[in-house]
């Protein structure tokens, strides 16, 4: 785990409020010359280096995020994982970095699995997700020996049996469940209410069959229950209620089939702040509202909590405050009386949070970050819609053109969520570690854009 002694801009509660000058994350500083920069690096430079766009990452803040739930959990439980969500944001050196960390991973297609693969993760300590994976997910997450796979359908528990009995393997399941809650956040990220495409329903009879399915399959061994109740999420009340709901249901299987999970994987969604208005509750806070939740459930039914392995996965926690875009400000529109729009070199492909989401960033000029913030522009991007706003109303340095524009938070579901729209190549990704910069993802080129094209 990393030395967290050695961040001295790391928390280690793994809380970031947006402190310094009231908009920037705690982690990014401000040089001599006056430029903004992130594990000291210049960030005016890199953009100059490195072209724009481009997304940078912290390495160390990842680092530091990973082990704050280690330690949170480790004084809290007895056995658990941190199994890292790869959708936030995935590549060879993040699973490597999660197996340097002692995480689990979670991937949630074929395609982050052959990442993960690629990089030497072991696979036993794998997670596969999705609502539905195809039977060639399936085949391979399989094949590859894939520690848990967490069910979502009736169909998919049957093709496992089929593809796990092919390959003479007894695959270990967990069954992803819906406890009914209605998650504090977007109506598009909540994921454990009723009314979801995702998992059985605990009220409705589904889990149950399901256990029973399960239990079943010869090539099937249940090895425990997931939820996942939603992301950024700010309110752990809501856990609490699904880790309730979810023992009602557990002391039904116990009365009913004398089954009992050894396992228990309550999902991700921990908030971050995007903005320095967010203020997320931390993963202490976290730690502490799950494992006493857990704690008086097993004591409710009877259970010894020893017995129990808790999982978690944390994806935007982990990297979402590590990350900034970098952009060039191409051309401003001051319309008087309207509004003064900025616009940048890239946008909706490389960020689609704010269309998608109505997301909120913060972001400052990087050339000349101790000024002040006298201006108010629209942060817009390249792309051919109107829809392509990165930031209204945000309160910069008075910009020039050929400027670096720096938009915080960006590392979790930005370059996992981008895009080729409009044929824009996607950008770079860099970590920076103590003035070092190593690309982990490079620029995309107009050859790669063109390579599946068969003319
Ligand atoms: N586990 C499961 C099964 C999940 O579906 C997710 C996220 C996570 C863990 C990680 O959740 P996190 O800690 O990152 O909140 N694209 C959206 C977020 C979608 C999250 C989907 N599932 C966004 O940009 O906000």
């Amino acid at each position: 785990m990393a030395d967290l002694a050695h961040d001295p801009n790391a928390r280690a509660d793994g809380r970031h409020t947006l402190e310094l000058g009231g908009v920037l994350p705690s982690h990014i500083g401000i040089n001599a010359a006056g430029h903004l920069s992130l594990a000291n690096v210049d960030l005016v430079d890199l953009a100059k280096l490195h072209g724009t766009a481009l997304y940078v990452m912290d390495e160390a803040q990842i680092r530091c995020q990973l082990l704050a739930y280690e330690s949170a959990l480790a004084s809290r439980w007895p056995d658990f994982e941190v199994a890292y969500a790869g959708k936030a944001f995935l590549c060879k050196a993040m699973c490597k970095l999660v197996a340097e960390e002692g995480g689990w991973l979670d991937v949630s297609s074929g395609g982050e699995l052959a990442c993960a693969l690629a990089a030497g993760f072991d696979p036993s300590q794998i997670i596969a997700h999705g609502n539905n994976k195809t039977e060639h997910e399936l085949g391979e997450a399989i094949t590859a020996g894939i520690g848990r796979i967490a069910c979502d359908s009736f169909e998919e528990i049957e093709r496992i049996e089929r593809l796990a009995a092919a390959a003479q393997r007894i695959q270990q399941v967990y069954l992803r469940v819906k406890p009914g809650v209605v998650a504090d956040t977007h109506s598009h990220i909540q994921t454990g209410k009723q009314d979801s495409k995702f998992g059985f329903g605990l009220s409705d009879g589904w889990a149950a069959a399901a256990v029973e399915q399960a239990m079943n399959a010869g090539h099937i061994e249940l090895a425990g229950l997931h939820f996942h109740i939603g992301s950024q999420i700010f309110a752990f009340d809501s856990y609490e209620k699904a880790i309730e709901a979810l023992f009602d249901f557990i002391a039904h299987t116990w009365a009913t089939y004398r089954w009992l999970p050894a396992e228990i994987d309550l999902g991700g969604g921990i908030g971050v702040a995007y903005q320095a208005t967010d203020r997320p509750e931390s993963i202490e806070q976290f730690a502490e509202t799950i494992c006493s939740a857990l704690e008086r459930q097993c004591q409710r039914l009877g259970i010894d909590a020893a017995k129990i392995k808790l999982v978690v996965e944390p994806g935007r926690s982990i990297v979402a405050n590590a990350g900034v875009t970098l952009y060039t400000v191409g051309a401003i529109k001051r319309l008087e009386g309207i509004r003064n729009y900025l616009a940048v070199d890239g946008g909706m492909a490389d960020n689609i949070r704010p269309a998608l989401y109505n997301a909120h960033y913060e972001c400052a000029v990087a050339d000349r970050a101790a000024e002040p913030r006298s201006e108010l522009v629209t942060v817009v991007g390249k792309h051919c819609e109107s829809g392509d706003v990165l930031i209204i109303d945000a309160s910069i340095q008075p910009p020039k053109v050929g400027d670096t524009l720096a938009v915080f938070a960006t590392g979790a579901y930005n370059q996992s969520m981008a895009s080729n729209y409009n044929k824009q190549p996607r950008p770079a990704v860099l970590w920076l570690r103590d003035g070092e910069v190593r690309q982990v993802v490079r620029r995309e080129t107009y050859d790669d854009l063109l390579t599946c094209d068969m003319g």
